[in-house]
C-alpha cells in the first residue's frame, strides 16, 4: 500500500485481507472478549456474539467496504456522497467513534508493552496466584509508568504510519499473526489440561437461557462491531484503498472468519485458566493480564513463551491501532486538506491527551466518573454500544436503500453472485440489520 497524499491502493489481495484481518484481530479477541464473556454470563454473551457476527457483522462489513470502494473515500465522504449531508454527519460520527476507540485502545496497547518489558527482564511468570491481581493493580495504578507505556504504544503506531504501512507492518504481520495463532493453540492446550479448567469451557459454551438479558445482548452486539471494527470508519477507509480486481465477498468472509476464530481462541486461552486458578471471571478489563503470567509459570520455557506471546500481542494491537489512526489521518487530509504529516501530528497530540486521561482512569482519576463510569469505561461503552451501532445503521440505510444497485455491482464486480444469496444479503441489510440494531441497542440502553 502506498501512503502518499494521493489516495492509496492495496498492492495485493493478500495484503488487503491481512491488513483488514489485522485491523479486526487485535486486543478485542485477546483482551476484551474474555473479560466481556466473564462479566456477561459466559455463553449468554458468546453464543449471541457468534450469531450476530455471522448474521449482521459479516453483511455490514461487506457493505461498509463496498461503500468505501465505490466512493473511493472514508466514512464521511462515502456516506455524504451517496446519501447527502445528513448521512455525511453519520459518517463523521463513525470517524469520531474510531478516534475515541483509539483513545482507550492505546492504554491497553501500553499494558501489552509493559508486560512484554517485564517478561524480557524475567518478571513474566507468577506462580503465587494470590499475587496476580496485586501485580496488575500496582502497574495500572502507577500513573507515570502506565502513561509512559501508553505514549510509547501511540508513538509506535504513529511511527509506522509515518514511515509506511506496507514495508513495516504488513511484512511483520505476515510472520507474527500466524505465530500468534500457533502460540494461542499451545496456551489453550496447556490451559485446558490444568485441573479444574473444564469448568471454564462449560462456562463459555453451555447454553444457559437464564443468563440472557438485554445487557448481555447489547454487549454481544457491541463486541461483534468492535471485533470487526465496524461502523468506526477504519474498514470503510481500507475498502476505499481496494482495487476493483478483488472479490469482496470472499475477502470479507476470510476477515470475519479470522475475527471470530481469534475471539474464540482468546476465550479458550483465558477462561479455562481463570477457573483452574480460581480467579474471578468477572474481574473486568485486567482479566487477560492477570491470568497469563500464571499460565506461563506452568509451562516449560515459560519465559520464552511469555516474550513471544507479548510480542505477538503488541503486533496484533498495533495492526488494529494503525487501521484506526490511518483512518483519522486520512479524514483530515480528505475533508480539511491537511498535509499527511500535519494530520498525523494533530491526531497524535489529541490522542495523547485523551489517552493520558484514560490511563489515569485506573489510578488517580478512578473516582472521576460520568454516568457512573470512569472516563475509560465511558469511552469503551459509548463507542461499542452507541457510536458503532449508529455507524452501522448509516451503512445499512445508505447501502441497503439509497444505493443498492451500486452495492450489487460492487459485490459482483469480479465474480457473479447467486441471485438468492444477493437477495438474502439485501434482505438482511435492509430489514434485519436495522431492526436488530434498534431492538438490541434500545433494550440495552434502556436497561
Ligand atoms: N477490531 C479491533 C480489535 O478487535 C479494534 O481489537
Amino acid at each position: 500500500m502506498t501512503t502518499s497524499s494521493e489516495r492509496s491502493v492495496w498492492g495485493t489481495r493478500l495484503g488487503f485481507i491481512l491488513a483488514s484481518a489485522g485491523s479486526a484481530v487485535g486486543l478485542g479477541a485477546i483482551w476484551k472478549f474474555p473479560y466481556m464473556a466473564g462479566t456477561n454470563g459466559g455463553s449468554a454473551f458468546i453464543l449471541p456474539y457468534i450469531v450476530l457476527t455471522i448474521a449482521i457483522g459479516f453483511v455490514v462489513l461487506m457493505i461498509e467496504m463496498a461503500l468505501g470502494r465505490a466512493s473511493r473515500g472514508g466514512a464521511a465522504h462515502a456516506l455524504g456522497h451517496f446519501g447527502g449531508p445528513f448521512w455525511a454527519v453519520i459518517g463523521k460520527i463513525s470517524v469520531l467513534t474510531g478516534f475515541l476507540i483509539l483513545s482507550f485502545y492505546q492504554v491497553i496497547g501500553g499494558w501489552c508493552l509493559n508486560y512484554l518489558f517485564d517478561a524480557c527482564i524475567g518478571k513474566g511468570l507468577i506462580t503465587d496466584t494470590s499475587a496476580l491481581g496485586t501485580y496488575f493493580d500496582s502497574f495500572v495504578t502507577n500513573g507515570p509508568r502506565a502513561i509512559f507505556m501508553q505514549l510509547a504504544f501511540l508513538a509506535l503506531t504513529a511511527g509506522v504510519i509515518l514511515f509506511g504501512v506496507e514495508k513495516g507492518i504488513e511484512r511483520i504481520s505476515k510472520l507474527l499473526m500466524p505465530t500468534l495463532f500457533v502460540l494461542m493453540l499451545c496456551l489453550i492446550v496447556r490451559g485446558l489440561t490444568l485441573p479444574g479448567a473444564w469448568d471454564g469451557f462449560t462456562f463459555m459454551f453451555r447454553f444457559n437461557p437464564e443468563a440472557f438479558n438485554g445487557s448481555s445482548l447489547l454487549n454481544a452486539l457491541g463486541f461483534a462491531f468492535f471485533s470487526l471494527s465496524l461502523g468506526s470508519g477504519s474498514m470503510m477507509n481500507y475498502g476505499s484503498y481496494l482495487s476493483d480486481k478483488v472479490n469482496l465477498p470472499t475477502s470479507v468472509s476470510w476477515i470475519s472468519f479470522l475475527a471470530v476464530l481469534a475471539s474464540i481462541l482468546g476465550g479458550l486461552m483465558i477462561m479455562p485458566a481463570v477457573f483452574a486458578f480460581q480467579l474471578d471471571p468477572a474481574a473486568g478489563p485486567g482479566l487477560t493480564f492477570v491470568t497469563m503470567p500464571a499460565v506461563f509459570a506452568q509451562l516449560p520455557f515459560g519465559q520464552a513463551f511469555a516474550i513471544l506471546f507479548y510480542i505477538c500481542l503488541v503486533v496484533a494491537a498495533l495492526t488494529s491501532a494503525i487501521s484506526i489512526l490511518e483512518m483519522s489521518v486520512q479524514f483530515l487530509v480528505d475533508e480539511y486538506h491537511f498535509s499527511r504529516k500535519n494530520s498525523i501530528a494533530v491526531n497524535t497530540i489529541v490522542l495523547s491527551v485523551l489517552g493520558i486521561i484514560c490511563a489515569l482512569s485506573f489510578g488517580a482519576l478512578s473516582e472521576f466518573k460520568i454516568a457512573g463510569k470512569t472516563f475509560f469505561d465511558l469511552l469503551d461503552f459509548l463507542t461499542s454500544n452507541v457510536g458503532m451501532p449508529i455507524g452501522a445503521m448509516g451503512i445499512a440505510i445508505v447501502g441497503g436503500y439509497l444505493v443498492w444497485p451500486v452495492m450489487k455491482k460492487q459485490l459482483t464486480l469480479t465474480h457473479p453472485m447467486n441471485d438468492k444469496i444477493l437477495g438474502v444479503t439485501h434482505f438482511l441489510i435492509r430489514f434485519i440489520v436495522p431492526c436488530v440494531i434498534v431492538i438490541i441497542a434500545g433494550a440495552g440502553l434502556l436497561g
